[in-house]
């Protein structure tokens, strides 16, 4: 069975950073290419400036037979020199490449989380049923795209001017005397290779912190939803404790990165003052024997000073590549899962007009392998017929409408619309086919119209109280302050159980589509609400096809057919009258109703 998970990998693929970031840097090229160059030579400007030190020495003081009016006219042009440095190159190459940077960055982030959540939006409920929402809304705005941008500002921002900031002073050193660049140089070679062992285990420490902060963000998530249930079942105290927890588990993955990141901090640090020392006593020896004169020492010896601060910045580049590439990875998992019900290469324009019957052939379908649910189910449905699942809870009729939508894909047989297998439709095509009225309906946090106007965007007031009094819903519309203008809380929380469904069924009627599919649409409602609602359904439905799914089967005693779902497959099918003069479930579920009733 195909599963939701990250294609296998080819044997030289690509890493994540070359496939999804990579073409987005090169979109913004001109952008970072200016941010780099600029800020380069703002550090350069930088390592000049920590030498003014030794120009002052050898041009202004220390020289012999000059003198003090031309004494202060070197000190002017030596001054002139440092202001123009300092405040051109330094303040405003500076500034002006941050601003080029933060454009770029803030398009880059911007595309990759736009295309993140494009791409999980699109994926099937395969992989939603494997990942939270809360997690995945940890990927878009908690630390893998900061990860992503620290490092990529830190590259621009920083690491240009550190490197060439490094290269500037190693090469002032080398004009000095090439035996103190030489023992530098070696210095700096291990230090780099000390950072690139350390980012070896800060890209798995924090990988880990990622993925426990993705698990506790949907654990999280899902407290805050259920806040209703856990003080209808007085869960607080648990609660908190179980968000403790998780909390606790943050707070320890948080502490390890650190402090693992601030022992090498340490590490490098230390080296510096060892190389340092290693500097001082080169000096000596060097300046005794006569190869270099104090002012090349004192230069050395600031110089020196000056590259500690453009060597941490390379460090902290590796850090920060260590965080950014275990982002990218995770984040490169997702982007790369593929769909398990994809689109084809050349879609059907749309689903034949004519609309031919619905049917499922030797259908076999399960949501876990080896565990079908259906089991060699063929069934067809006329145009314009109604027809009803009925069953114990848990047959499988939801299921079967899924199939029906496509969200899942049979694992055996096929489902078609006409003699189309419905693999053949763009999933968007299909599902604006069918208006559905979920048996969990979704309403969204915003307002009643926007909530109608999922099922058709373009629909006016006009038609949107139309398919509202169909629904029986305009009356408490109507009642509520701003009317459609009215906001209705998360998930719908600030209308009843049947206000909540009567909006999904004006929703689906608003869709006017040639399917319609009505999964427990009226169960939260009284007898007459329903009574009134099913009337209109009928009245509204016309030639067009309409499954119903319902537990209180008077309802479905209109249906043309009606199949009895039991065990993974049809138990019976017929029509109401044809079921009830037959022995069987359907009796036995009609007969169990009345005594009830
Ligand atoms: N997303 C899912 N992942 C795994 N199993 C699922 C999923 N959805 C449903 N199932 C399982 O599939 C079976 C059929 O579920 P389905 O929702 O189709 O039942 P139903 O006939 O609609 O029941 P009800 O009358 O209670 O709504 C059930 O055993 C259920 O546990
Ligand atoms: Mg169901």
């Amino acid at each position: 069975m195909p599963d939701s998970s990250p294609s296998p990998a080819a044997p030289a693929r690509p890493s994540a950073f070359r496939r999804h970031v990579w073409p987005l840097l090169l979109q913004n090229r001109v952008l970072i290419a200016g941010a780099v160059v600029l800020v380069g030579l703002s550090g350069g400007a930088v390592a000049v400036q920590n030498v003014f030190p030794k120009w002052l020495f050898s041009y202004v003081l220390d020289v012999e037979g000059v003198a003090t009016a031309e004494r202060w006219r070197r000190l002017a042009w030596l001054a002139a020199g440092y202001l123009v440095l300092t405040s051109i190159v330094r303040m405003m190459f500076w500034h002006v490449g941050y601003r080029l940077f933060t454009r770029a960055r803030e398009q880059v982030i911007f595309a990759l989380r736009g295309k993140f959540f494009r791409h999980v939006n699109h994926l099937c409920l395969r992989f939603h049923g494997a990942h939270s929402s809360g997690e995945l809304f940890s990927y878009l705005f908690g630390s893998p795209l900061r990860a992503v941008m620290d490092f990529f500002q830190h590259a621009t921002m920083n690491l240009p001017g550190s490197v060439v900031g490094v290269l500037v002073t190693l090469a002032l050193f080398w004009q000095w005397d090439w035996v103190i660049a030489s023992l530098l140089m070696v210095t700096a070679g291990f230090s780099v290779h000390m950072m690139m062992r350390a980012r070896v285990r800060i890209e798995k420490i924090q990988k880990d912190f990622q993925r426990v902060e993705g698990d506790v963000s949907g654990q999280v998530a899902d407290l805050l939803r259920g806040n209703k249930a856990v003080k209808l079942h007085a869960m607080e105290t648990k609660v908190a404790q179980d968000f403790e927890l998780q909390a606790d588990m943050i707070r320890r993955k948080s502490y390890e990165r650190d402090i693992y990141s601030h022992v090498e901090w340490i590490k490098q640090e230390g080296l510096t003052y060892v190389c340092y020392a290693l500097l001082m006593a080169a000096c000596t020896w060097r300046f005794l024997t006569g190869h270099i004169d104090l002012g090349v020492v004192a230069a050395c010896l600031a110089a020196y000073l000056g590259l500690v601060g453009p060597l941490q910045g390379v460090f902290t580049a590796f850090t920060l590549w260590a965080g950014a590439s275990a982002a990218l990875e995770r984040i490169g998992a997702v982007l790369d899962t593929a769909t398990t019900t994809p689109d084809p290469a050349a879609p059907a324009d749309a689903v034949p007009a004519t609309r031919g019957p619905i049917a499922l052939e030797r259908v076999t379908f399960g949501y876990e392998p080896g565990r079908p649910v259906l089991r060699d189910v063929s069934l067809v449905i006329a145009p314009g017929e109604r027809v009803a699942f009925v069953g114990p809870s848990g047959a499988g009729k939801t299921t079967i409408t899924q199939l029906l939508l496509r969200l899942y894909d049979p694992q055996e047989g096929v489902v078609r619309i006409g003699d189309a297998d419905l693999r053949s439709f763009s999933t968007r095509t299909l599902r604006r086919h069918f208006g559905v009225v979920p048996q969990d309906p979704f309403i969204f946090n915003t307002t009643l119209r926007d909530n109608l106007r999922v099922a058709r965007p373009d629909a006016d007031d006009a038609a949107i109280r139309r398919a509202c009094e169909q629904a029986n819903a305009w009356g408490f519309i109507a009642a509520l302050p701003g009317g459609l203008d009215a906001r209705v809380g998360e998930g719908g929380s600030m209308l009843s159980g049947g206000q909540r469904q009567r909006l999904a069924i004006a929703r689906a009627l608003l869709a006017a589509t040639a399917c319609f599919i009505f999964d427990e649409a009226t169960s939260a409602l009284d007898t007459l609400s329903e009574k009134l609602i099913s009337e209109a359904i009928e009245h509204n439905l016309g030639d067009r096809t309409a499954i119903f799914i319902a537990h209180r089967l008077a309802t479905v005693k209109h249906c043309d057919r009606i199949f009895v779902l039991s065990g993974g497959g049809i138990a019976q099918a017929g029509s109401y009258a044809e079921l009830m003069a037959r022995e069987g479930l359907f009796q036995d579920l009609v007969r169990g109703q009345q005594l009830r009733d």
